[in-house]
């Protein structure tokens, strides 16, 4: 293989990239990006490598979520206080289940760039080029509102810092505390599965009162007052990445300062295609998404190329064939996996492979669908004695009417209702806490049955 530079992609075919007409702008802003502070650190990065190598163990488990694309209209403190929420509430119900440590990663803080199914977008007999993001061009459907703008970089840049900014404060700063479990339930979501939250509220409120009895408090013990929060997107934007790349100072290592996770996305997983070449060199945890078009031979490579250490948790592979499609899909390349001796961590990624058109015209994920695909990848992974070790979700901590389903039913006609999202449909609030129900409910059965054999 040549020698990896962090500008090395450039002489490789690249897809999903806007063309930028005009090289001296984009240019000056790549020149400005390169001189701005990174966003995260060599030390976090290798930090949530272990980590997520637990959970390919079995030892610790995946939480990843958050927007399908950020925007630059819905930025607000209050947007980005509630997905933290729903993200602490979800780990709480499944710390409660798997006994094991929830690893939490935001797609939050630089996933701003989407691949798109087709290049132009027809409307009412007129046609433009495809919305790609707020960091590349704009959703409006105007001529000018999609021709691509380099400066909108910067513009997230800033965005991606101040989310950042918040995140750690949430994270560190008494929001996450365990204590406070009870205050992040948020106001609308009040079905079977929040009764279900304030139960497991309740309990953990119980332990805490003993462990305080017996001299254990947030004060003594200070992974009781704080959690570690990750960021991740998909490293798509390639300028933006390069322009972000930094060698830590002390390791040596060459490390995206854009996230502490990119990933590639299932249209840009080509092996010897610009994205694989950038994300090879850089040492971050890398993700890679699987889907059904992905052949046992391509995965072989892009294994060897993207993890050639073989490092745990330099590698997730995150399933996403769609409900009904996993047990077509999943153990093939679990054998694949298993040929190569790799080490990889399976996350399962129910929202990509299930969008559908509704009746009413908008772009949706039937609830029922993502649990189907979720129950199928705990099965298939049970089958095959092998880990499932962590899930990939689209969601947000609104009220939004996205996904339809759920408890509290999310109808055909009602998806008009509060529809925000600038790209694919969410899971709302109550839905995600109701998915991490049937989380928990999975890998304790999984516990359990793991425990019986150990015994047996
Ligand atoms: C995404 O995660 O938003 C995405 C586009 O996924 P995929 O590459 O799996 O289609
Ligand atoms: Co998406």
């Amino acid at each position: 293989m040549s020698e990896w530079q962090k500008s090395s992609w450039r002489s490789k075919p690249r897809v999903q990239m806007p063309d930028y007409t005009d090289a001296a702008r984009l240019n000056a802003v790549e020149a400005q990006l390169a001189k701005y502070p990174p966003l995260v650190f060599a030390g976090e990065a290798r930090s949530l490598k272990a980590k997520l190598g637990a959970a390919s163990r079995g030892e610790a488990f995946l939480l990843q979520g958050g927007d399908c694309a950020e925007s630059f209209a819905e930025f607000s403190a209050d947007n980005i206080r509630d997905t933290f929420k729903v993200m602490l509430q979800m780990a709480m119900v499944l710390t409660y289940g798997a006994k094991v440590p929830v690893v939490k990663v935001g797609r939050m803080a630089g996933q701003f760039a989407k691949p798109r199914s087709a290049p132009v977008e027809v409307k009412d007999g007129v046609e433009l080029p495809s919305y790609r993001g707020d960091i590349i061009n704009e959703l409006d459907f105007t001529p000018e509102a999609r021709i691509p703008a380099p400066e909108k970089m910067l513009q997230a840049y800033t965005q991606a810092a101040a989310t950042l900014n918040l995140l750690r404060a949430f994270s560190k700063g008494g929001f996450a505390d365990v204590h406070r479990v009870h205050a992040w339930t948020l106001g609308f979501t009040d079905g079977d599965e929040a009764e279900k939250y304030r139960d497991i509220a309740g309990r953990i409120q119980d332990t805490l009162d003993f462990m305080a009895a017996a001299g254990m408090t947030a004060a003594t013990n200070s992974e009781l007052g704080t959690v570690d929060f990750y960021t991740s997107h998909e490293a798509l934007l390639l300028e933006y990445e390069e322009a972000l790349t930094r060698v830590d100072s002390t390791s040596g290592q060459t490390i995206a300062g854009s996230g502490h996770l990119i990933w590639i996305g299932d249209r840009t997983r080509q092996p010897d295609g610009a994205h694989v070449e950038f994300c090879r060199g850089v040492a971050n945890p890398i993700g890679l998404k699987c889907g059904p078009s992905t052949t046992a031979e391509d995965l072989k490579v892009l294994m060897a190329k993207l993890n050639p250490e073989n490092e745990a948790g330099r590698l997730t592979l995150i399933a996403r064939f769609g409900a009904g499609s996993v047990g077509e899909h999943l153990p093939r390349l679990i054998k694949t996996v298993q040929e190569e001796g790799a080490n990889v961590l399976w996350s399962c990624d129910p929202m990509h492979g299930n969008t559908i058109k509704s009746s009413t015209g908008y772009k949706t994920r039937p609830f029922e669908s993502v649990l189907r695909e979720v129950r199928e990848f705990f099965q298939v992974h049970a089958a095959e004695g092998t880990i499932p070790g962590g899930v990939h979700f689209e969601m947000t901590g609104q009220d939004v009417t996205e996904c339809t389903g759920g408890v509290r039913a999310v109808t055909d006609e009602d998806l008009s209702d509060r529809y925000h999202t600038a790209c694919d449909p969410r899971l709302n609030a109550s839905q995600s806490l109701e998915l991490a129900f049937l989380v928990a409910e999975e890998l304790s059965a999984r516990r359990q049955s793991a425990a019986q054999a150990a015994v047996g």
